[in-house]
């Protein structure tokens, strides 16, 4: 029953301040706590315990300050200085130099201008430490303001960085097609954000079709390019389109999202693919923590079963 509460609950729901609190309270309060399945923990140690688990076992790693939807200058500057912070600690730690980032996390929401700065600070300190920063997509609202942005920076030579194209978005071959023109690195998914009718397709059978077309389009086309999906059916025909266009294993990648099929990571890992997870850490992990129950309602049957076993502790 639960599989079928749409999107849109889980977003409204992403808004409440109460909720909020009380995640907050109990999400992250032991390793065994709800919020921990999809996020690595609140800390930097915690998510190196995580990134350092996960190399062991031969994948790659890509790392996720949370954050988002930040609507002063101050906030801005500080997130942009957590992650020249990070930059700097991931560097001795000695893990997969792959970070991953938000723009409204930069200021995207308070002006273009504020955003293109501090991802300039990024990337100034990314490219010093020979690090690849891949810029997330957030919400349709943004899609445009990001890819103007990205293509601002890599006009100004930035390299070493890439965008994420969204299959369920009706614009996005086009989208696509302008990045890969750049030689710009792209990962391909589904798009985790509640959308309307006019800009995006709804039927998840829309959303595979758009998947393959954009993937046939993306790993034919000899860019770098990023498979991020857990969708066994997709990734099976990633697999064949690579196999049948010659495409070297070293032009792609798979990822997956921290957390969330294990067991696919591991076996395509196995296979000799290069698999690289998505590791989301920080103390700003509530909205990322309900997209994740929205594209799979039956995951609120985890956090309610781990709330009880809580109790009992
Ligand atoms: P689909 O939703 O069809 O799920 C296929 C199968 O995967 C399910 O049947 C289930 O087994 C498993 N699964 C999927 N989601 C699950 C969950 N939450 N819990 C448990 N099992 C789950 N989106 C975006 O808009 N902007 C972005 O920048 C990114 N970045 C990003 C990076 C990486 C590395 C990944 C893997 C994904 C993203 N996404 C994203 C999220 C993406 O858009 C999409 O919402 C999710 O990957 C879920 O879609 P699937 O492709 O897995 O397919």
């Amino acid at each position: 029953m639960l599989e079928s509460v749409p999107k849109a609950v889980f977003s409204g729901l992403a808004a409440s301040p109460l909720l909020k609190r009380l995640a907050s309270r109990f999400g992250m309060k032991r390793p065994g706590s709800f919020a921990r399945r999809f996020v690595a923990g609140e800390t930097f140690a915690d998510a190196m315990a995580a990134t350092r688990a996960i190399e062991a076992q031969g994948l790659l790693t890509t790392l996720d300050l949370l954050g988002e939807g930040v609507s002063s200058v101050d906030a801005a500057a500080h997130a942009t200085a957590a992650y020249l912070t990070t930059i700097g600690e991931m560097s001795q730690a000695g893990v997969s130099r792959n970070i991953s980032i938000k723009l409204t996390q930069l200021g995207l929401d308070i002006d273009p201008a504020t955003a293109i700065d501090n991802l300039r600070r990024v990337l100034d300190a990314a490219q010093k430490a020979d690090f690849f920063v891949r810029i997330d997509m957030e919400g349709s609202a943004y899609t445009t303001r990001t890819l103007e942005t990205f293509e601002r920076v890599w006009a100004m030579g930035y390299r070493g960085t890439g965008v994420v194209i969204q299959s369920a978005l009706r614009r996005s071959e086009a989208d696509l097609r302008r990045i890969m023109a750049l030689g710009a690195s792209v990962r391909l998914v589904k798009g985790a954000y509640r959308e309307p009718m006019s800009m995006a397709y709804q039927r998840k059978s829309e959303v595979d079709a758009s998947y393959v077309t954009l993937m046939q389009i993306l790993l034919t086309g000899g860019t770098p390019a990023a498979i991020a999906t857990h969708d066994p059916n997709m990734i099976e025909q990633a697999r064949q389109i690579a196999s049948s266009a010659r495409v070297a294993p070293d032009r792609f990648e798979f990822q997956m999202l921290y957390g969330i099929r294990r067991d696919l990571q591991m076996a395509l890992s196995t296979a000799g693919y290069r698999m690289r997870i998505y590791v989301p850490f920080g103390t700003e992990w509530f909205p990322y923590f309900m997209r994740r129950l929205g594209e799979r309602p039956a995951n609120v049957g985890f956090v309610l079963r781990s709330l009880v076993s809580d109790r009992k502790a």
